[in-house]
């Protein structure tokens, strides 16, 4: 990554800056303004879970370039619970708090390259990529 900035999330207020440092790191790079939204959407989204599921964890957003394309890296990172099987967390609908549980899998479908990390009592890592596309 190029460079880098950490969020600590403990609180409702403390997504709001996270999305507002994911529009503004988005459209330096860029981003259309339908993409700057979703990149908003997916913060809120892994920032959630964190507070919801681990109380709290930290985003972090940095810039990435690879083959001569660059984009946006967003890492929700914490040291809660875990997932015991990501592949049932991933299914659309799954909730273990009555959840609409579409929280993963909708993020998982609006980036270009997503990859969670998890062990039971340990916590929770999940990588995102996103590619400004040039028109
Ligand atoms: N950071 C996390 N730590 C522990 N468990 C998590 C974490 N993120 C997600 N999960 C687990 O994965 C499930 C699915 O997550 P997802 O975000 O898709 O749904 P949800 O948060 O339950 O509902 P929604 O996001 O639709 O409001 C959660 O119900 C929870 O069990
Ligand atoms: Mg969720």
């Amino acid at each position: 990554m190029d460079s880098e900035i950490c969020i600590i999330i403990e609180s409702v207020s403390d997504i709001i800056t996270a999305r507002e440092q994911g529009r503004t790191i988005g459209k330096e790079l860029g981003f259309s303004f339908t993409d700057l939204t979703i990149i908003a959407t997916v913060i809120s989204e892994v920032a959630r879970n964190i507070l919801v599921f681990a109380k709290e964890g930290e985003i972090i957003l940095g810039m990435t370039r690879q083959g001569g394309r660059h984009g946006i890296v967003i890492i929700a990172r914490d040291r809660g619970p875990g997932i015991p099987d990501i592949p049932l967390a991933m299914q659309d609908g799954y909730s273990t708090r009555k959840g609409l549980g579409l929280g993963l899998p909708g993020v998982r479908r609006l980036m270009d390259e997503f990859e969670i990390i998890s062990e039971v009592g340990k916590g929770t890592t999940v990588t995102m990529k996103k590619w400004v596309y040039q028109t």
